[in-house]
């Protein structure tokens, strides 16, 4: 739909300004303090660029806001406002657990909730556009940005882009608690080559579209209001200059026809890819793939008029970005009044904005082991240690504007709610004698949040030693031990996994941290999260999900040889995704199907019961995976269809309608098919407990 105001714009526009609109600045050329996630480019930037550009990331804050966009304003020929971008991954002041955390609660209402929260913040500080959720699937455990992904299933994915975009953008009356969000990284950043950072991607197109389109589409389709490329190539090409990726996939075959943003630097970077020789090259390929904003690398700046000039960008071209751009700005309201929702005394960390933080946070703790039902403990005389016990530093990467005096440590809270908890320090090695009068001892460890997030990749994800060899002298000490990771990955604990009575994987739950650990540890609590991402027996064994394929020589053949396996390791990773116990005993029973074939016209509907044996009631995570057993396709032994979260007290009846389209696989050209034949259907309430049903694809 034509806006007649932006059209009008765009006439007035010089050729220089609309080449402003796409460029987009850091804050450091504002003379401010804010986020710097890049490499500092040269600074080849004229004052006269400053003034006509279009967007800027990293500044935060009402005052500052205020001052950089009036100043901004009257200094544009036309007084078209500035467009501020920022990273609220998982919350803004107040901080919700890191992506694959939340992933782990598997209740995407959770992410609505709190990227909710997250708008309300962030608006009222400044913030127009966040660069979240990253839809980018999680592959590899050494890449440090598996904490800012969801989950390694694309279907869950799905649902998780849906609810942060939704949360983001949703808006009531008074519109003052949305963000526009801006998804990322187009396309298949998860997939670096080893789990190193940035390094170069390389998968069939029919991966790129099984496994890793479906969650950015799910993003575009909620309504993302931008889409930002990956540093990585696909098909021997920077995503950023891939017209094949961005024209026909992003642009034609998704539709998305709303602004595209380059990833910090990304377009200067086809450089150093040695796809461009100089800037020149560098913006033709990436405004002619699309890409509207040059982040950060001073190169639309330089050469996007040059571009224009000599007819190797059409002035079409160049107005369409821009009015893309605009239009962006048009629907924030930044025309009718850009300080609007500004508000230098917005509630921050509400009562509210806190009981959602829990809740999350307890939801997406996982409790992977509990022998002889050590936990919910039962006295109070045990002691907590290890090297994070008294950390603040529980909120995860990409929690720029969450403060760590807003965390309380384990070691504090514990102890402020039962003093006679023992807190004994690590510093140097570990005394056992300063656990004499403990049975139970908690050990908090894992790594710290620097250890994971942007560029942060690792080639051992081991628990570190001091911390396997402080867990065995406890054991060997006669100590019961209690281990709570906390990290941004799955980190490899078979070391201690002997040693141990019950292991909790705690990822980096935020703000309320510590008040869900001691709730769950005390069962005040009962656990219900399900890990969201496959732990490894060993590092060797990466890249590893619980989406296997059979091969052509599956070890389930039971030969002894020449079947596909290790002759040092299990196939199985040691904790698989899905897989979460809780304080309850929980199974599920009487399954049935309302028929053996399925086809267009005819859906099955799988009925069941969940019983609870115990008295706690517990939150129950149903999951149906299909195994289809022959497709034209290879397609993995397990794929989740169908994911739901509930409250189980003593029984709960389930009534799921499965549809031939929910069966379907995509091929290469994104399109869903499935052949007819038999289907096998897993359902279960933990991944590694499911009970078996057939149905006949016709
Ligand atoms: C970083 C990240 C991207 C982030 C952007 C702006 O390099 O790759 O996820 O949104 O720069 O901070």
């Amino acid at each position: 739909m034509c806006n007649v105001f932006i059209e009008d714009l765009i006439k007035e526009m010089t050729l220089e300004e609309k080449v402003g609109q796409c460029v987009q600045l850091s804050a450091d050329y504002y003379e401010v303090s804010g986020e710097i996630t890049g490499p500092k480019s040269t600074s080849n930037v004229s004052l006269e660029d400053i003034k006509n550009t279009g967007s800027v990331l990293g500044i935060f804050g009402a005052e500052e806001y205020k001052n950089i966009q009036s100043m901004h304003i009257k200094n544009h020929r036309l007084n078209i406002p500035l467009l501020f971008m920022a990273d609220i991954v998982h919350g803004c002041n107040t901080i919700f657990p890191v992506p694959i955390g939340l992933g782990s609660s598997f209740n995407p209402k959770l992410a609505y909730e709190s990227s909710r929260v997250a708008a309300l913040e962030g608006r009222q500080q400044g913030i127009h556009v966040t660069f979240a959720p990253m839809l980018d699937l999680a592959v590899d455990p050494r890449w440090g940005r598996n904490m800012e992904a969801t989950s390694e299933d694309p279907y869950l994915n799905t649902l998780f882009a849906k609810a942060y975009v939704e949360g983001f953008q949703d808006s009531d009356d008074n519109q003052k608690e949305s963000m526009a969000s801006c998804i990322k990284h187009f396309a298949a950043y998860g997939m670096v080559k080893a789990g190193r950072e940035y390094n170069t991607v390389d998968l069939s197109k029919r991966m790129l579209m099984s496994d890793h389109i479906p969650s950015y589409k799910a993003g575009i389709d909620a309504g993302a209001s931008m889409v930002m490329t990956a540093f990585n190539t696909y098909d021997s090409i920077p995503c950023t200059g891939n017209k094949y990726l961005m024209n026909t996939l992003l642009r034609d075959k998704l539709g998305f026809d709303k602004t595209v943003i380059s990833d910090w630097g990304a377009v200067k970077e086809l450089i150093n890819h040695q796809v461009a020789s100089d800037d020149y090259m560098a913006t033709v390929k990436s405004f002619n793939a699309t890409c509207d904003i040059d982040m950060m690398a001073n190169s639309y700046n330089l050469e996007l008029l040059n571009a224009v000039n000599n007819g190797d960008v059409s002035l079409q071209q160049l107005d369409d970005a821009v009015r893309r751009i605009l239009t962006l700005k048009y629907d924030l309201g930044l025309f009718d009044d850009p300080y609007k929702f500004i508000n230098p005394d917005c509630d921050l960390l509400s009562k509210k904005s806190l009981e959602i933080a829990k809740q999350a946070s307890d939801e997406s703790i996982v409790l992977l082991k509990n022998n002889n039902n050590i936990l919910p403990i039962k006295t109070d005389n045990y002691a907590i240690t290890g090297p994070m016990a008294d950390s603040s530093d529980l909120m995860g990467p990409w929690s720029w504007h969450g403060k760590q005096e807003d965390v309380v440590s384990n070691a504090k809270y514990f102890r402020e709610e039962n003093p006679k908890i023992n807190y004994v320090s690590t510093n140097g090695v570990l005394n056992t004698m300063h656990f004499k009068n403990n049975d139970i001892v908690i050990y908090i460890g894992g790594e710290n949040s620097y250890e994971s997030g942007e560029s942060n990749s690792k080639t051992n994800i081991n628990l570190e030693a001091s911390q396997v060899n402080n867990i065995k002298t406890l054991f060997e000490a006669g100590k019961k031990v209690v281990y709570v990771n906390y990290s941004g990955r799955p980190l490899v604990l078979t070391d201690i996994e002997p040693y141990t009575e019950a292991i909790i994987q705690a990822w980096f739950p935020g703000t309320m941290a510590s008040a869900s650990l001691y709730d769950i540890i005390t069962g005040k609590v009962n656990p219900s999260g399900k890990l969201s991402m496959s732990f490894p027996r060993n590092i060797g064994q990466c890249p590893l999900s619980y989406r296997e394929y059979q091969t052509g020589r599956p070890k389930e053949l039971g030969l002894d040889d020449y079947v596909s396996k290790y002759i040092d390791s299990e196939n199985t990773p040691l904790y698989q995704f899905g897989q979460g116990l809780s304080y309850s005993d929980c199974n599920v029973k009487e399954v049935e199907l309302s028929s053996n074939v399925i086809t267009d016209d005819v859906d099955v509907k799988i009925t069941g019961v969940i019983e609870n044996n115990s008295d706690l009631i517990s939150k129950e995570v149903l999951q149906v995976y299909l195994n289809d057993k022959c497709s034209d396709l290879i397609r993995p032994l397990k794929e989740l269809i169908y994911v739901d979260k509930f409250e189980v007290e003593n029984t709960k009846e389930f009534n799921i309608t499965i549809t031939k389209d929910m069966l379907k696989y995509i091929d290469s050209e994104f399109n869903k098919t499935i052949e007819d034949g038999e289907v096998e259907l897993f359902i279960g309430i933990d991944s590694t407990i499911l009970i078996s049903k057939t149905i006949e694809v016709r």
